[in-house]
Parts: C-alpha cells; structure tokens; sequence
C-alpha cells in the first residue's frame, strides 16, 4: 500500500476538520472533492473573487448528501484577521490556497496581490498557529526560482523573484521559516508547477495556457504561441497537487519546502501536438494549426522540477504524467463547452472565438470582486444533479452540463462579504451570476513563464507518452496555468 493510499485509509477510519480557504477556485475545489470523498468535514473559506461559486456546485454534485453535510463554506476574505480566526475554529487541518494567482495581474496591480497573498497569508498563518492547528500546508509556487538557470529545479537553490507575485509567494516561505524559528510552528510550502486540471478556469484575462487553448481549438479558433514553441514546462495534474496536499499534512516529519510537479517537461509544441490529438479523439478535428508571435519578455524558457524531495519525505508518487492530465481533463471541457459557457479565446478580454488569439496578456483588466455576485445564489439543489452525483470513480468528470440553474448546493452564507459560515452548504448555484466563466480568470497565469531564464542550449526530452485512442470515461477536466 502506498503512503498515499494508507492516509487514506486512515482518513476515513478516523476523519478531521480541514480549513481549505480558496475552495472555490481551481486547485481548492479539487481538495474539497477529495476531502469529502473521504468523508472529512471541511471549513471552506473563500471571498470568490478569482473562484467561482459553480465550482462548488460542482463538487456537490459528485459527492453524496451526506459528504456534503460535512461542508460549511465562508464567504470571507483572507485579508480579514476576525474572518480568519473565525474560521480556524476546530479545525485540525489548514491547506492555505486562497491567493491571487497571475503574474500579468501582480504586475498590473502589485499592491493588490500583496494584500491578499502576504497580508492574508499572515492573517491565516497566525490564527492557525494561535489555534494550535495540527498542521498547515500552503500553496507556494514555481516562481520563487526566479531567475536562477539551473535545471531541474532543486528546493534549496533559488534566484531572485521577477515579479510581485514571485515576491509574494516567496515572502510566504520567509514568513513560514520564521514562524518555525520564532514560535515552533511548522509548516509545509508546496511550489506547485503549472498545475492544470478541472475546473481551471479557461476565461478572462489571466486564463493559463492548458485551458485558454483547449477553449480555443474547441471552439475553432487558432492558438497563438509566443515564440518558437520550445519552451517547456513541468505540466502537473491537480490531483498529483492533491496527493502531495494531503501527504504535507499528514506525514509527520514533513516540514519546509517541496516541489510538486512530475519532473517531465513539455514543450508549448508538444503541447499544442497532444491536446490536438486528444481533441480529434472527441471530434475535434478541425483544429488549425498554430500561429507564431513574437515571444514575450520575461518568459522563463524552461521550467522543469526536481520532485525527489517530495518522493522521498512525503512519499510522493505522481499519479498523472501530461497526457493522462490531458486526457482527463478535456471530457470535463468539452461538457463545459457543451453547456453553452461562453467559449474562451486565447486573447486578452472575453468574447473572441475565432481567429488567432494570444495566449496571456499582462495589460487586460483585472477581475473585480464578486460579492456582487452573491445574490444569483439561491437555489435549492438537488434532483437535478442527482445523475451527477454518481460520482464516477474518477473524481475528475464533470456534470457541469447538468448543473442547471437550480442547483441548490452551499450555503447562505456566502452572501455575507464578510464571512460568516454556515453549517452546511446548501447554496446555489451561480451559473446566472457574472461569477461566472467571463469573469475574469483564475489563477496565475505566468509564474515561471513570466519570469527571464537562460534557455539551456537543447530542448528537454519530451516524455510523451503514446496517445490514448479513447478518453477515459467520465472524467473531469484540467486545466493549466502557465505560472
Ligand atoms: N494553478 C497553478 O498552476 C499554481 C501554480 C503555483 C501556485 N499556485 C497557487 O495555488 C493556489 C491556488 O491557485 P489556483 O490556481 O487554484 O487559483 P484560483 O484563482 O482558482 O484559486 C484561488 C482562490 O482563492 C480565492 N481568493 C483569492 N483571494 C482571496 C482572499 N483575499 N480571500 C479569500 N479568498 C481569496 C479566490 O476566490 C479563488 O477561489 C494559489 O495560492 C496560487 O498562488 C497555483
């Protein structure tokens, strides 16, 4: 049995109370999913301003009545101490997502990312420590390399940040660091690398590459690749991020720093090459071939980690190479698409479908906050996504197709700004809201590949493997970020 596979096991003997705060976006959703799989009784704390309320419609729809019993989400916002230490209350568990993605918006707005990603992970780094948490795991990230060279990325060997979200995320480690050496209080920082999956929003300015293009070629539009389409990244699955998250939390002797991602590393051609492929397994063969633009100043070259910490302190095992993550992700896209969401083009602002489009700007407005959005959120849930409560066993399927506009699902409390839990989530779902897939998008898109790095003389080998003819059935989708 795996280490994985035995906390588990031992989740559900003995289940926990987690704090996931942005449980609402992409990466914070999947940890949701998994955690009331294993019958846990999660706190969510969210403020909904990057994530999105139907991602939790989604996960109460894969899920039973009574998992989702086990959910009370927040609306609130990190930046709030009071919110914070409210909802540390009981908790056992913290996985600290909650964060403004994107380097393209932090250098847009740094002063904003900074209130969220360093005022607010203070904010919840000191209510866990004051709450005596058994532990706390948070969402580092890739860009804390920075401009070093040196490939594969090694923990212990960094540059300096190139961007206000690199400081940000950086700045979390430091403060962790001193939190171990000032008051005892150990934490894990997990440097997630380009994570894709379901649910990853595919829209809005800050949409990353994996979801951005897959919306593109779905809807027949030409991908646009910055460059010569040499530059590689270390493309990782959301649920390798959820294995690592639960093993960060669960293993006693982890603590510091670890990298996660698969150690492969894929070039934006080979990329293009295996969702195009992947895609004509579905029908989607009539997808043009790319463009070439020039390539944008500040894109790392090659990104690529070294995940043997990981393997061997938290027992680490990724479960998805890139064509597996994209095989399993693009069912979920195209049931979106299906839906009627708004298709997601590849350039800046909402609305393009067609046509050549770019993959990630820095200069398009930024998303603004949604409480407004709270008001499309009643709904009384249920029957109808009975169907889609058959979770099949792979998580990852989405039923978003079914998600009508009465799904009830969480919880009133969202429509609170200012955080106020409810016990169990029986919301609504925010498919009427403007929370939705126009919003603006979620998440980094450009850690690493914002940041300037020396390009190594050869590309790396690709380890692409041979093409599933057909998609795994009923699974959910990925999305990526190019952090
Ligand atoms: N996706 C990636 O490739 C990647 C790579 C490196 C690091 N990360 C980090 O992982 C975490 C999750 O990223 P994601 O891709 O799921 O992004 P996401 O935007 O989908 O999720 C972030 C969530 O945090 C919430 N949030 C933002 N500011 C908040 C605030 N002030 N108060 C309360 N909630 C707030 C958002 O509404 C959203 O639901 C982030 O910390 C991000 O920096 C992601």
């Amino acid at each position: 049995m795996s280490n994985f596979e035995q906390i588990q096991s031992d989740l559900r003997t003995h289940p926990r109370t987690w704090l996931v705060t942005g449980c609402a976006g992409f990466i914070g959703s999947s940890l949701l999913e998994a955690l009331l799989k294993l019958d846990q009784a999660v706190i969510g704390l969210d403020n909904l301003s990057t994530g999105h309320q139907r991602n939790l419609d989604e996960v109460r729809g894969l899920v039973d009545d009574e998992q989702w019993r086990r959910f009370s989400f927040t609306r609130g916002d990190i930046r709030d101490r009071d919110t914070c230490a409210r909802a540390m209350a009981g908790v056992d568990h913290v996985l600290h997502q909650a964060a403004l993605g994107s380097v393209p918006r932090s250098i847009a707005d740094p002063a904003c990312t900074n209130d969220s990603n360093v005022g607010g992970f203070l904010n919840i780094l000191v209510a866990a420590r004051d709450a005596q948490v058994k532990s706390f795991v948070y969402a580092a990230s890739s860009s804390s390399y920075g401009d070093h060279p040196a490939l594969p990325k090694v923990e212990h060997t960094i540059g300096r940040p190139l961007s206000p979200y690199a400081v940000s995320k950086y700045v979390n480690e430091l403060y962790a660091e001193v939190f171990l050496r000032c008051y005892g209080f150990r934490t894990v920082g997990l440097r997630y690398f380009n994570v894709f999956g379901r649910r990853q929003d595919p829209d809005g300015a800050y949409a990353a590459v994996i979801p951005r293009w897959v919306a593109t070629m779905i809807a027949g539009g030409q991908v646009v690749i910055n460059g010569d389409g040499a530059t590689s990244r270390d493309f990782c699955h959301v649920d390798n991020a959820v294995q690592a998250n639960l093993l960060a939390a669960l293993t006693p002797a982890a603590g510091g720093i670890y990298n996660v991602a698969v150690n492969d590393a894929t070039t934006l051609n080979q990329l293009f090459a295996c969702l195009k492929e992947l895609l004509a397994a579905h029908g989607v063969d009539a997808v043009p071939e790319p463009a070439y633009a020039a390539s944008r100043n500040g894109d790392v070259r090659h990104s690529q980690a070294d995940v043997g910490k990981a393997m061997r302190e938290l027992g680490y095992v990724p479960t998805h190479r890139i064509r597996e993550g994209l095989a399993a992700a693009i069912p979920w896209y195209l049931a979106r698409s299906a839906e009627g969401a708004a298709p997601a083009s590849n350039a800046e602002g909402a609305g393009k479908t067609e046509g050549a489009v770019r993959a990630v700007s820095i200069d398009s407005g930024e998303r603004t906050d949604s409480t407004e959005h709270a008001d499309s959120r009643e709904h009384t849930d249920s029957a109808k996504r009975a169907d889609s409560r058959e979770r099949a066993d792979s998580a990852e399927r989405s039923d978003s197709a079914e998600r009508g506009d009465s799904a009830e699902l969480t919880d009133s409390a969202m429509r609170t700004g200012s955080g106020e839990r409810t016990e169990s989530a029986e919301s609504t779902d925010s498919r009427g809201s403007s929370g939705g897939w126009d919003s603006t998008g979620s998440g980094e898109s450009t850690d690493s590949w914002e940041s300037a790095q020396r390009a190594p003389s050869a590309a790396p080998a690709v380890p692409v493997r041979p093409p599933p003819r057909s998609s795994p059935a009923a699974v959910g989708a990925p999305h990526t970020h190019l952090v």
